[in-house]
């Protein structure tokens, strides 16, 4: 089963159908005034102290959303120490205990869908389909891992015994494992990493992005009520340099799962590196300057549909998303055209509303860095389109969605985490230096290709150093057990968030000899 036969993906649901979308506007307006609260759980108590950090909405910041107690660095050195007692009991217990703890978690994520989109929408300014897609696929890494834990962790492996005696392979878990999460899927990434550790037979502390530590907070009360056990997953809101400094340097970290800057993940590695003890891995998965390479061959009317979907949804805030458009000169104008009336069509503004479809940026410190790149966009590049942004737009951190054309990816120094996309025209007898210029950028996610010619598309495929690949499509989204997620060089270390092969990173791998 290891490839997931028996396995379906949760269910979808068309908002723009009134059969689905009605009862959905329902259950979302029951949430419209909750407010929500987070604090460190360490040994399944909740730990209120001090002064808890007020949270508004991105897009509105007269919109209060909850409340967060911070983690000191105190509770993380108890948290440690509650997890690495915990740790050896479930390290033992049948995997299928374990896999039916993630069923049950994913039932429960299904049963308070609207509540978990209602947060998701609230603190992360995530839009209604970007709700929906967070909580099927948070889902779905839970079914998918559990699935993938029977078929790992279940039998040792039996292994040829010439000489009589009985050899076996089997996997357990390395110890406690910190998961350090994105607020980008403040639920889907938060969930993945640490599903996957926990059916591996791993303890989790749970580090949850400061931006969204409420949705992480409600997500894992839904786990402590799945029977994961308290002395097993520990959550600790906060500062990453607090919780981090304090935890990476310590030998009872037996694995770091990291998904976020690769600046971040550059320390991490040298502090894992530095420690004295046992060598232990990390698992980085980072960011991208990723492009897309459309030829002349290409249907225009698919690449805008492709190139609004990947570059301007979830306003651009998805490490998968689109940075840098390569048009063959040929047809870079119709195509241009075509892409800035596409642009007018997008509705930026409050997700609340069922008709956006770009959202706010994560708060301000990501409003002034992008701000700074348009102006400086503004000062020495071309501008295609840009989105002019409504009144209501004023209380929020919004960035207009705005296409700017440049003269290659390495005019970029820095990943633009947003809805800004940068357009380059190349001509067929430069494809390769097109090429070489992606790849010199050390990033290596995600790649769109739109070309009818099935060589050019392979010849692009092999020689582009990417992690995900999409030909004639969008280059986001990709689907649990479908499209394994995850890149190289400056992206990440590798693993495939998704994919047959994740869980084996969070593993350690044993052979029993036993001469009979
Ligand atoms: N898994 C996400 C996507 O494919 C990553 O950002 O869009």
């Amino acid at each position: 089963h290891l490839y997931g036969d028996e396995r379906r993906n949760s269910r979808g649901m068309n908002i723009h159908v009134a059969a689905d979308l009605d009862p959905l506007l329902n259950h979302l307006s029951q949430w419209s005034a909750t407010s929500w609260e987070a604090a460190p759980v360490i040994g399944g108590e909740k730990r209120r102290e001090g002064n808890p950090g007020e949270i508004t909405a991105p897009y509105d910041m007269t919109r209060p959303v909850g409340q967060v107690y911070w983690s000191s660095e105190a509770q993380a050195a108890e948290a440690l120490s509650v997890a690495a007692a915990g740790f050896p009991a479930w390290r033992d217990r049948p995997v299928e205990d374990r896999a039916r703890c993630l069923e049950r978690y994913a039932d429960l994520m299904e049963s308070h869908m609207e509540e978990l989109m209602a947060i998701c929408c609230r603190e992360a300014g995530k839009t209604m389909q970007d709700g929906i897609d967070e909580v099927r696929e948070a889902v779905d890494f839970c079914r998918y891992y559990a699935i993938q834990g029977r078929a790992r962790f279940g039998d040792a492996m039996a292994l040829p015994g010439p000489t009589g005696e009985s050899n076996e392979l089997y996997m357990e878990g390395r110890g406690v494992f910190l998961c350090i999460s994105p607020w980008n899927f403040p639920l889907a990434i938060f969930t993945g990493q640490i599903m996957a550790a926990l059916v591996a037979g791993n303890a989790v502390i749970a580090k949850p992005a400061e931006q969204t530590s409420l949705v992480a907070g409600r997500a894992f009360e839904l786990m402590l009520e799945a029977g994961f056990p308290p002395d097993v997953i520990q959550l600790l809101p906060g500062d990453g340099a607090t919780i981090g400094g304090k935890l990476t340097p310590d030998p009872r970290i037996a694995g770091v799962a990291f998904t976020g800057s690769t600046e971040v993940a550059h320390i991490l590695n040298r502090t894992l590196a530095q420690r004295e003890g046992a060598i232990v891995p990390l698992i980085a998965e980072t960011g991208g300057q990723n492009a897309m390479i459309v030829d002349s061959s290409a249907l225009p009317e698919q690449v805008v549909r492709d190139v609004i979907q990947s570059a301007f949804v979830s306003a651009g805030q998805r490490c998968s998303a689109l940075r840098v458009l390569y048009i063959q000169k040929d047809v870079a104008g119709r195509m241009e055209e075509l892409l800035a009336g596409a642009m007018q069509e997008l509705s930026i503004g409050n997700p609340e509303l069922h008709s956006t479809d770009v959202g706010p940026v994560i708060d301000g410190e990501a409003l002034s860095g992008l701000q700074s790149h348009l102006e400086e966009l503004d000062r020495g590049s071309r501008l295609i389109a840009r989105v002019p942004l409504s009144e209501a737009c004023q209380s929020g951190y919004f960035v207009p969605p705005s296409a700017y054309g440049i003269s290659g990816i390495n005019e970029l120094k820095n990943e633009h985490f947003g809805p800004i996309l940068h357009v380059v025209h190349y001509t067929a007898e430069k494809l390769d230096e097109v090429i070489d210029e992606i790849n010199a950028t050390g990033y290596g996610l995600t790649l769109g290709i739109h070309s009818r010619s099935e060589s050019t598309a392979a010849y692009i495929e092999r020689r582009v150093k990417v992690g995900n690949t999409y030909v004639n499509r969008n280059q986001i989204g990709a689907v649990v057990g479908v499209q394994p997620f995850g890149g190289r060089g400056l992206s990440g270390t590798g693993p495939k968030a998704g994919g047959p092969h994740y869980l084996l990173r969070f593993a350690t791998e044993r052979t029993r000899t036993i001469n009979t």
